[in-house]
């Protein structure tokens, strides 16, 4: 039984304020990226950006959720509605992450190539599972990633409601650098 606490742990917020940040960086990129011609210098250079940080990140969430599991984490406020509408969200935006991140590679890997990681390593493809995956898959990526930042839209308003509204330690427990 892991004990009852008020705050989110250092490395809770950490990983929490960093993948927002790089999420919402990766919408911005990806839009961005599918629109240049060949003869942009970015050609090639911003898709192996957005498939490099978008698998670390993926590493990244695998540690987060497992952090999540084996740390404590403190009781969400508010109405009953409130708090289990928040726990569905938060779900949600881990499903829909893992999903973004499996179409992704399946987008990338659809022809049997491996994807580079900053050039530092290669992470292997296994080719197509079904017909058209590169086309279906880059569907599914594309509605998921705007469902994510619909709903990380949301989640964000939901928190500052919480703060400047009901004025409870909602955002205070995810953002405060000092544990009280
Ligand atoms: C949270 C993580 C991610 C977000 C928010 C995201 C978001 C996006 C967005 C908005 C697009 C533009 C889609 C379009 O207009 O057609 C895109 C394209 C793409 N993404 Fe991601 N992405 C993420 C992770 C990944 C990962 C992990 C990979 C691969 C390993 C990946 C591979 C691609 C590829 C190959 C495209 C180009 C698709 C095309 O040419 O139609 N993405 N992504
Ligand atoms: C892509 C963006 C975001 C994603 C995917 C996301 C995801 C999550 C998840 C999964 C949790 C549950 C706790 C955890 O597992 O660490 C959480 C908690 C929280 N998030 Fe976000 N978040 C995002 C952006 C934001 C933004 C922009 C804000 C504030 C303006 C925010 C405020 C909070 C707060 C206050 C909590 C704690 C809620 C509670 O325990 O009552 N998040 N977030």
């Amino acid at each position: 039984m892991l004990e009852a606490v008020k705050q989110y742990n250092m490395t809770a917020k950490l990983l929490h304020w960093v993948s927002a940040l790089f999420i919402f960086g990766l919408f911005a990129l990806g839009l961005w990226m599918v629109d240049l011609n060949y003869y942009s210098e970015w050609y090639k250079t911003a898709p192996h950006w957005h498939k490099s940080i978008g698998l670390c990140l993926f590493a990244l969430t695998l540690f987060r959720i497992i952090w999540k599991k084996i740390t404590a984490t403190p009781e969400i406020e508010g109405e009953k509605w409130e708090i289990q509408s928040a726990k569905i969200v938060h779900a949600t935006l881990y499903l829909l992450l893992l999903s973004i991140f499996i179409s992704g590679y399946m987008i990338s890997t659809a022809d049997g190539r491996s994807i580079e990681i900053f050039n530092w390593f290669s992470v292997p493809g296994f080719g197509s599972f079904f017909e058209n995956q590169e086309d279906i898959a880059g569907i599914v990526h594309y509605y998921l990633a705007f469902t994510l930042i619909g709903l990380a839209v949301i989640h964000a308003l939901a928190a500052l409601k919480h703060h400047f509204i009901n004025q409870d330690n909602t955002l205070n427990k995810m953002l405060r650098i000092k544990q009280q």
